[in-house]
């Protein structure tokens, strides 16, 4: 590696541009990872220095209670390209530090539709596959090859089928007993050719009715439709705070939802392939009268409960704050227990 490739670190690093939640907060050193090979020499560095590390994409994911009191491994590696095609499909590869949403829109401009449902994410494709991102009836699973990532004991690249990787619902092995263990640095995807629209997702399907396009909608339509519902819904990180859906749904028994139905004809559900049921968090939320409300600068968006947002000058602390106010509320009203879903430090 040449001086100029060799990983440049960074004391007191500020990370308030490095999580959505907008968290002023610093890392005693940062590094930024471009290349592969910087790797394995930032990991050395953070043993010889008896540092924790954390592998950090978009930060849109995260919630950072304090200042993080090690090296924090920015990954900005970069690249897309077509790896294959046959003829079924095509095959594409980000590298881990390429935006999600520039993805998407690049895999479209090369005619590979498939992707589109997942429009306006924010964060990176090395994040994506570590909690399965999906919305508006698609995950991104149904896409995933394989990935590539460094083991960050050993500092040796691996490379980890789709079904290494154990997606579930925004759930998978790098957040089971893969937690902390790899960093991702690239990822492939297959797009099928015999593309279909999905587009039976409610919300979706009442865009692409007011847009005039619901009778065979092509997936320029469903994204734009995608993006519409994002942009009226969901609050841009850049503008306010958040780290999209602070909660999972929950999926109860099919016996507690029967009876939990009882009592709460409204109930928001989605029968599961296993028999159980899964609850949207945010119509719990809103029942509890949680939506719009606030605990100091701490709050819920006004538009999805399941959106927790910093008005400006939150901290973590406060936010888990509210986000256990919220979950005593749902769980004494519907005895539901509701997980977060990023991660918190
Ligand atoms: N609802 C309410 N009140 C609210 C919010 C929602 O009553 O304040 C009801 C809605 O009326 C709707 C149902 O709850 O009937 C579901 O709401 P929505 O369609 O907004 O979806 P969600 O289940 O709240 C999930 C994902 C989102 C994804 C959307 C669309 C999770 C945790 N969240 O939200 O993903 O964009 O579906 O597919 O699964 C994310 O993970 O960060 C995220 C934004």
């Amino acid at each position: 590696m040449s001086p100029s490739n060799a990983p440049r670190f960074s004391a007191d690093y500020p990370l308030r541009a490095h999580n959505t939640f907008g968290f002023d907060v610093r890392a005693r050193l940062a590094c930024e990872i471009q290349h592969e090979a910087q790797l394995p020499i930032a990991l050395q560095a953070a043993v010889a220095a008896g540092l924790p590390r954390l592998v950090l994409g978009g930060g849109s994911n995260v919630v950072f209670t304090r200042d993080f009191e090690g090296l924090v491994l920015r990954m900005t590696l970069r690249g897309r390209r077509v790896v294959g095609e046959d003829d079924h499909a095509w095959y594409v590869e980000a590298a881990a530090g390429e935006n999600w949403h520039q993805f998407v829109c690049w895999t479209l401009e090369q005619g590979m539709p498939g992707l589109e449902n997942l429009a306006l994410i924010p964060g990176t494709v090395g994040a994506a596959p570590i909690q399965n991102i999906g919305a508006y009836g698609l995950e991104m699973s149904e896409h995933l090859v394989s990935l590539r990532a460094l083991e960050l004991s050993s500092g040796e690249p691996v490379v980890l089928t789709a079904a290494a990787c154990r997606l579930g619902y925004r759930d998978s092995f790098f957040k089971q007993e893969g937690r902390n263990r790899f960093a991702i640095t690239a990822v492939t995807f297959r797009l099928p050719k015999a593309w279909a629209a999905r587009a039976g997702y409610a919300d979706l399907e009442r865009e692409l009715v007011a847009q005039g396009g619901a009778a065979r909608p092509d997936a320029q339509a469903i994204f734009a439709a995608v993006v519409a519902v994002r942009r009226a819904k969901l609050p841009d990180p850049e503008v306010l705070g958040n780290a999209g859906s602070f909660f999972k749904n929950p999926v109860i028994e099919a016996e507690h939802f029967t009876l939990l139905r009882e009592r709460e004809p409204g109930l928001v559900s989605y029968p599961q392939p296993d028999g159980r049921v899964k609850l949207a968090a945010g119509w719990l939320i809103d029942q509890c009268g949680w939506k719009g409300r606030a605990l100091g600068a701490a709050a819920v968006h006004e538009r999805q409960a399941l959106v927790l947002v910093n008005r400006g000058g939150a901290n973590g602390t406060q936010m888990l704050a509210l986000a256990r106010a919220i979950q005593n509320d749902v769980t004494e009203r519907f005895g539901i227990v509701l997980e977060p879903e990023p991660v918190c430090l």
